[in-house]
C-alpha cells in the first residue's frame, strides 16, 4: 500500500488459522503481523473491538478470471478494479488469475503486459498469476524454464473446446513432463472437449437448443474420463497435477483414486458447485436458466454432497471461485442455441460465505475452512506462510468474521459489475464485518475505503510441501 498505516490492534477475537484456534489479540505493523497474545494498547494504536467474532487469515482464490477475454473478443464483466473490490468485499485479499499469451507473444512479453494493465487498474487485492497454454509446441514449452524467474510457477492446459483452447494428450504430456523438470504445478480443465463436441452435434441436430442442453452435454463421465486420463498421465510424468472445478463425484472418485496411490494430485471446486445444482438448468426458461451456464456444469444434489464431504476429508484441497462473470444483459442470454452462451459464473465476493456455510452445516470446522480457502491455496501458490496464515511475520492479510450476522447475498448490494448475481436472494450464516490487506483497512461492514487500491503483483516461490491431510479436525 503506498500510504504508512498506523498499526492496528485487533482485540477480542478469536483467531482462527489452519492450525487451531485460539482467543488472542493481533497486533499488524508494518504491513505484516507483529505480535499474537494478550496485548495491551498502545498510544500509535488503531484500536479494532473483534469481541464475538473470528479473525481469519484473507482468502486466498485460487482461479478467477477478472479481465479475461474469451472466444477471441469477449471480455469477463469485471475489470481488476471492481473484481478485486469483489474479492476484498468477500474477505479475499489474494486472487490467482491467468495470463494468456497470444500465439506471437513470447510468455515474459505476456506477462509484462498483463501485469501492466492489472496495475493500471488499481486492485484492491494482492494477484498472482498462472499462465495458460494452448497446444503448446518444443519452442513453447522451453520458455518455461524463464517462468519461475517471472514469479509464475503454474501453467494451465484445457482439456476442453476444441479449436479454441484445448490441448492434445502429447501437449499435455509434454508440458507434464516440463513441469516435472521445473517443479512447476500444472493446472488442467479437465472435460474430454471432442466428446463433448460429438455430444452437442447430435443435440443440435435434434433440435435441443435450450440452456439445459449445456448439462446434458457434459455428463459427468466426460469430467471423469479427463480427470481419469490427466492424473495417469501426471503420474508417468511425475509431475504435480492440480484439477480445477471439480463438479461431479465420478470425477472426484477419480482424483482420490490417483492420490490413493501416491499421485501428487490435487483438487478444487468452487462454491457454485456446492450450492447450485442442474435443477437452475433443467426445464427453466432460457432467461433463467442462462444466469447458470457454466463449465463443467452444476450437477446432482447428490454430488454436491460428494464435494462437500470431500471439502471436509481432504479429498479435495481447496476451494475456489472460477469468477468468470458475463453481462446477463449481453453475453448470457443471447438469441440461438446454448452453445452461444458464455461459460461461467461470478463469485469470488461470495466464496468465503459459501465456505462458511460449510462450517454451519457440519460438514468441516473453521480451521478446515481455513485450509481450503485460504492456506491450502497459498502453499500451492507457493506462497505460504506470507498468505493464507496469521502468524508472526505474515502479511496482515485479515478477515473479521461475525457469526452472529446472516448474509443476503444480492447483486443489488454487491462490489462486481456484472448485472446479476446466480445466489440472488441466498442468505447464508455469517458477516464480513472488516478486511485487512496488509495491515490496511480495506472494507468495513460491506464498504470499500476510498483509495487507491494498492495491491501487488505477487511473485511466486515452488510450492511447499502440500499435504493430502485433511479430516473434519
Ligand atoms: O465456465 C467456466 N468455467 N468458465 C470459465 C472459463 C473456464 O472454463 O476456465
Ligand atoms: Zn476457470
Amino acid at each position: 500500500m503506498s500510504e504508512p498505516t498506523r498499526p492496528t490492534l485487533v482485540r477480542g477475537g478469536t483467531v482462527v488459522t489452519s492450525a487451531g484456534v485460539a482467543a488472542v489479540d493481533i497486533r499488524f505493523a508494518d504491513g505484516v503481523v507483529a505480535e499474537l497474545g494478550r496485548l495491551a494498547p498502545r498510544p500509535d494504536d488503531d484500536v479494532v473491538d473483534a469481541t464475538g467474532c473470528y479473525v481469519l487469515p484473507g482468502g486466498v482464490d485460487f482461479h478467477t478470471h477478472i479481465d479475461a477475454v474469451f472466444r477471441g473478443s469477449i471480455r469477463t464483466a469485471d475489470d481488476w478494479r471492481s473484481g478485486s473490490a469483489a474479492a476484498v468485499a468477500g474477505g479475499t485479499t489474494t486472487v490467482l488469475d491467468f495470463c494468456s499469451p497470444g500465439p506471437d507473444e513470447s510468455l515474459e512479453q505476456a506477462l509484462a503486459a498483463w501485469r501492466a494493465r492489472v496495475d493500471g487498474q488499481r486492485p484492491w487485492a494482492d494477484y498472482g498469476a498462472h499462465v495458460i497454454l494452448v497446444q503448446p509446441d518444443e519452442d513453447r514449452l522451453a520458455e518455461l524454464a524463464q517462468l519461475a524467474q517471472l514469479g509464475v510457477t503454474s501453467v494451465k492446459l484445457y482439456l476442453a473446446y476444441p479449436g479454441r483452447m484445448m490441448s492434445d494428450d502429447r501437449a499435455l504430456f509434454r508440458t507434464l513432463q516440463r513441469a516435472a523438470e521445473l517443479d512447476l504445478l500444472v493446472l488442467v480443465h479437465a472435460e474430454n472437449g471432442h466428446a463433448i463436441d460429438v455430444l452437442v452435434e447430435e443435440a443440435l441436430a435434434a433440435g435441443e437448443v435450450e440452456p439445459e442442453w449445456h448439462g446434458h452435454t457434459r455428463p459427468p463421465l466426460t469430467e471423469a474420463e479427463a480427470v481419469s486420463r490427466a492424473t495417469s498421465l501426471a503420474r508417468i510424468a511425475g509431475a504435480a497435477l492440480y484439477v480445477v472445478h471439480i463438479s461431479s463425484e465420478r470425477a472426484l472418485d477419480e482424483l482420490r483414486r490417483a492420490a490413493a496411490d501416491g499421485g501428487r494430485v490435487h483438487g478444487e471446486t468452487c462454491s457454485h458447485y456446492l450450492v447450485l445444482d442442474e435443477s437452475m438448468l433443467i426445464g427453466a426458461p432460457r432467461e433463467e436458466a442462462a444466469r447458470y451456464v457454466c463449465s463443467p456444469p452444476t450437477r446432482s444434489r447428490s454430488d454436491q454432497e460428494a464435494l462437500w464431504d470431500a471439502l471436509g476429508d481432504g479429498g479435495l484441497d481447496v476451494l475456489a471461485s472460477d469468477h468468470c462473470p458475463f453481462v446477463l444483459h449481453g453475453e448470457k442470454i443471447v438469441d440461438g442455441d446454448f452453445t452461444h452462451i458464455m461459460n461461467g459464473l461470478p463469485g469470488v465476493e461470495q466464496r468465503l460465505l459459501i465456505g462458511y456455510s460449510g462450517v454451519a452445516r457440519g460438514a468441516y470446522s473453521l480451521e478446515r475452512l481455513v485450509e481450503i480457502a485460504s492456506a491450502q491455496p497459498a502453499r500451492l501458490a507457493g506462497l505460504y506462510p506470507r498468505k493464507g496464515d496469521l502468524r508472526i511475520g505474515s502479511d496482515a492479510d485479515a478477515v473479521i468474521l461475525d457469526p452472529a450476522r446472516r448474509t443476503v447475498f444480492s447483486a443489488a448490494t454487491h462490489h462486481s459489475a456484472v448485472d446479476y448475481l446466480p445466489y440472488e436472494g441466498m442468505e447464508v450464516p455469517g458477516g464480513i464485518r472488516q478486511v485487512f490487506v496488509r495491515g490496511r483497512s480495506v472494507v468495513v461492514d460491506g464498504r470499500l475505503r476510498d483509495g487507491s487500491g494498492g495491491g501487488r503483483f505477487l511473485a511466486r516461490e515452488h510450492a511447499g510441501a502440500v499435504s493430502h491431510e485433511g479430516g473434519t479436525r
